[in-house]
């Protein structure tokens, strides 16, 4: 596919994507055997990995969803989370992973797991296609990671710049000339 305008590279293609995620189902399918799991997909960001990953994990697995907010139309946190979107059951008792599409400052998951540990599941556990490890801001780090990368501003596969570029099939890093103006 011809690279869109707005973006400088393509890190991870389709196929690489198809194959890393497979690989993370096929991890949590070996680490949770004969337990029950509750994926937590963190909207919007996460839901293209989201869709994918659960197919490839043979286990009985519910699904829930939750949406915060911290960016607005920026490529920085604003450092405030906010849960504008909460789980739809109680959790106590339950294995729940927490499905993320990127840790950048880590303040999000820093959020979600305290707020889910009061409500006093069996496990959590944080799976996230990327890690932007530069950008911590926490002590925050992820179960299940599918690629490190460097500190750029990436968009594809679910993840937006100002709610654009999300339906791009490949993760690519988008041109800084789009939010540097
Ligand atoms: P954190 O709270 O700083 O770890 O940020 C997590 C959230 O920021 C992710 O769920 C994304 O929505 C967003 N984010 C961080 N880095 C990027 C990026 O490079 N591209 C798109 N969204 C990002
Ligand atoms: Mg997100």
């Amino acid at each position: 596919m011809q690279l869109h305008q707005d973006v400088c590279e393509v890190l991870y293609t389709e196929e690489q994507l198809r194959a890393r995620v497979t690989e993370l189902g096929e991890a949590i399918t070996r680490d949770y055997r004969g337990e029950e799991v509750l994926m937590v997909c963190t909207l919007r960001g996460a839901s293209i990995f989201y869709c994918d990953l659960i197919r490839h994990i043979d286990l009985d697995i519910k699904l829930d969803f939750i949406a915060t907010s911290s960016y607005g139309a920026d490529t920085k946190s604003s450092g405030e989370v906010r849960l504008t979107k909460d789980l739809s059951s109680p959790i106590a008792g339950k294995n729940v992973i927490i499905v993320e599409d990127i840790i950048d400052s880590g303040l999000t998951l820093k959020y979600l797991k305290k707020l889910f540990e009061a409500r006093n599941p069996k496990s959590i556990k944080i799976c996230s296609l990327l890690d932007k490890p530069e950008g911590r801001q926490t002590d925050l780090v992820g179960d299940y990671i599918g690629f490190t990368i460097p500190n750029a501003f990436v968009v594809g596969y679910g993840l937006d710049y100002a709610e654009r570029y999300r339906n791009l099939p490949d993760v690519c890093v988008l041109d800084p000339r789009v939010y540097t103006k």
